[in-house]
């Protein structure tokens, strides 16, 4: 049985009659960038995040960087550093540069993936300003311990938490524990638009206001001058499907949580080659994506791909490796690196059917059993 790795025709489905109303209601409303819907969707989705405010822009990227400006972390042009792990999307690292930063890469932790706080001190320096920790596939990463860094060298944090929506903080908190995190609503996140789309929230409400002034143009009318913004806005037709989508997430997550269970005590039975991902505390992984390692992952991908199952790698790169990020004297990242070999992420969403993450385990456990 053929198992494709995202389908997201069966969530529309979910929804279609919700989503219709709601897109006849946006476009009859005749405002069509940060209008009503807007608005209401920034207040649900602070409240969502447990959060004072939140600020929607046009993407993911933009909300990084926009944080990065926002928070004085980066200064556009003096050689900021923000440092950030260098298994992610290369959007992270382009969300700093973009900002006018510099980025700098650490190591991650070899059981979660995430940012490991053990390798920030190494690659602080004069110029550091701000930590970006990502929230790599829907694991939060270790905010305590990254926050105590932070707070000792007097820097910024601004949670990457495009891959975690509804991802729980010991603390109770979803999502913010830094100065502020910052979403993506591209279509495949746990909570995806039907188009582009982002968002930072924050307790911070000065700081909300800023994005939301560098988010259209930068003017400033306190003021009366103008600061270097752009134009990142949300429109009406996304904010209204994100709207209709938020009150599915918490379902949606938790059925991301079962098929992960199915996952795992499948693939706990193999030979010992596999390593499956360590979710540290339940509520603060949403398996955005299902990365395990194999030591022959490319022949194991090639092998599911003959039975017609598809998988990705998240990510094929390191981003300290890539010449446009290169930087003189960058430590050597061991843990990434081989991590970085061994990826492979499985067919995981929520419309996922129980006989679909069967199929895949029983592949792969074959694929074990012939080797
Ligand atoms: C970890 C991470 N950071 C940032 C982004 C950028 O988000 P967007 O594509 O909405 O700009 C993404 C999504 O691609 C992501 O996965």
């Amino acid at each position: 049985m053929p198992v494709a790795f995202l389908d997201l025709k069966g969530q529309y489905k979910e929804i279609e009659a919700e989503v219709a109303s709601a897109l006849a209601r946006a476009a009859s409303s005749g405002t069509y960038v940060l209008g009503g819907e807007v608005k209401a969707f920034e207040k649900e989705w602070a409240d969502f995040c447990h959060a004072r405010g939140a600020a929607t822009v046009g993407n993911g990227t933009d909300a990084l960087s926009l944080s990065l400006n926002a928070s004085g972390a980066v200064r556009p042009g003096l050689g900021d550093e923000v440092i950030t792990p260098t298994l992610t999307s290369a959007y992270t690292a382009l969300a700093i540069l973009n900002s006018g930063g510099v980025p700098v890469f650490a190591d991650i932790h070899p059981q979660t993936y995430t940012l490991d706080p053990r390798s920030i001190e190494d690659v602080i320096t004069r110029r550091t300003r701000a930590i970006l920790p990502v929230h790599l596939y829907g694991q939060l990463a270790d905010m305590r311990a990254i926050c105590e860094i932070a707070k000792r060298h007097s820097l910024v944090v601004i949670e990457d938490a495009a891959q975690s929506h509804g991802a729980f903080h010991d603390s109770g908190r979803i999502g913010l524990y830094g100065h502020a995190a910052a979403y993506s609503f591209y279509p495949t996140k746990n909570l995806g638009a039907f188009g582009d789309g982002g968002a930072v929230v924050s307790d911070d409400l000065a700081f909300i206001e800023k994005v939301k002034t560098l988010r259209q143009g930068g003017h400033l009318q306190a003021l009366g001058g103008r600061i270097a913004g752009r134009n990142s806005r949300l429109d009406e037709i996304q904010a209204a499907v994100l709207r209709v989508k938020l009150k599915y997430l918490n379902e949606w997550n938790r059925r991301r949580r079962e098929h992960a269970s199915v996952y795992e005590e499948a693939l706990c039975q193999s030979n010992g080659q596999i390593k499956i991902p360590a979710a540290i505390a339940p509520q603060a992984h949403v398996f955005h994506l299902y990365v395990i390692q194999h030591p022959s992952r490319d022949r194991l991908r090639e092998y599911l791909d003959a039975r017609g199952i598809e998988t990705l790698i998240h990510y094929p790169y390191l981003l300290h490796r890539e010449a446009l990020f290169h930087r003189e004297g960058q430590p050597a990242l061991p843990v990434a690196e081989s991590v970085g070999r061994n990826i492979l992420s499985l067919p995981l969403y929520p419309q996922l059917k129980r006989e679909e993450a069967s199929e895949v385990v029983g592949a792969i456990l074959d694929f074990e059993a012939c080797r």
